[in-house]
Formats: structure tokens, sequence, C-alpha cells
């Protein structure tokens, strides 16, 4: 049990702003004059796509998707089931698909192939963060928050056996 004053600060909420403001004016200018669906990633890319979404200047629909990977304990087995999926057509539409951390890439290989087998015009990622020293399938990130080296994060939607999803930054267990 990790209680919240071990916590240490990796990102704080102002460094996640700034880099919030510098990625929804990428995605304004690469999508001006066009519509873009926003698919965000259940649960942990919920704070970030709410924070993403309000900056982007565009025609913009939100949708979810929840995609659960199995396993023992924190190991994937690279089994991903999608226990939730987006109802509505996405024939000819521009998605950002909204993720919360690329870790092994496993979770989001499947999540594209999946839309990208929809008939979109273009299907792009953006993630809040990548841990690419992890990184077992290559995955071709468009928009990307920070990297962060091997260790386990929480809060700012991540979670640690569901908890510490509602911290505004994004912290390390110091335990
Ligand atoms: P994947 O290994 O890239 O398939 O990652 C699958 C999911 O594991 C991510 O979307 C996160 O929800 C979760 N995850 C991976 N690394 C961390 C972490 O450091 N903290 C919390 N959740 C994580
Ligand atoms: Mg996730």
């Amino acid at each position: 049990m990790v209680t919240m004053d071990k916590v240490r600060v990796m990102i704080s909420e102002e460094e996640i702003a700034k880099r919030l403001d510098e990625i929804a004016g990428e995605i304004n200018n690469d999508y001006k004059g066009e519509s873009v669906i926003l698919i965000g990633v259940l649960k942990g890319s919920f704070m970030f796509l709410s924070d993403l979404a309000k900056r982007i200047k565009l025609d913009a629909e939100v949708y979810f998707i929840e995609a659960s990977s199995y396993g023992s304990g924190t190991q994937t087995t690279g089994v991903v089931k999608i226990s939730k999926d987006v109802d509505r057509d996405l024939k000819g539409e521009n998605i950002i698909i909204v993720e919360d951390i690329i870790d092994t890439g496993i979770t989001m290989d499947k999540v594209t192939q999946l839309l990208r087998a929809r008939g979109a015009k273009s299907v792009k990622l953006c993630a809040c963060l990548s841990k690419p020293s992890r990184r077992r399938v290559d995955i071709k990130i468009d928009y990307l928050g920070f990297e962060v080296p091997d260790e386990f994060v929480i809060g700012y939607g991540l979670d640690a056996d569901e908890k510490y999803r509602n911290l505004p930054y994004i912290g390390v267990a110091d335990c």
C-alpha cells in the first residue's frame, strides 16, 4: 500500500500543462479545416484526454474504448481483449487515439490494428507517456507528452491497483 505522502513527483502539473499546450497546438495545426475523432483508451487516458480536448480548437467528437490485457499480475501476456468498443462508423474520419502510456506497446498495437481496419481516413496516436526501454512491439507515436524511465508511474489517470488516478501530476511511489 502506497500512501500519498510517499509519492515523488516526476512530472508536475505545470509541466504537463505546458506540454499539452504544445501538443494541442500541433494537432490544431495538422488538422486545420478538418474534424477529428478522439478515442480515449479507458481508464488511464481520462484525465489526459480531458485536458487535451479542452485545448483542441477543431470540430471534435470524443469516444472511449476499453482494452484489457490478460496476464498474471503485472506481466502482460500479449492477449488483448476489447471490452468496450466505439459505437460509431469511423469510415473516412480522422481518428486520434489517446492513451495514457505506451509500455510494451502490445495494447496499442492491437487497438490501432482494430481501428485501422475500419476505413478511417487517418489514424494517429497521441500518448501522454512512453517507456521506450520496455517496448516489445514497434509503435509509432505521433504526438507524445514525455518519455519516462522504466519505473512504475502513477497519477494523472494512471493507477496502482485502481488508486492514485486522481493525482494531478505524474509520480512514482517511493516505498
Ligand atoms: P502496454 O504494455 O504498452 O500494452 O501497456 C498497457 C497498459 O498498462 C497501459 O495502457 C497502462 O494502462 C498500463 N501501464 C503500463 N505501464 C504503467 C505504469 O508505469 N503505471 C501505470 N500503468 C501502466
Ligand atoms: Mg491504458
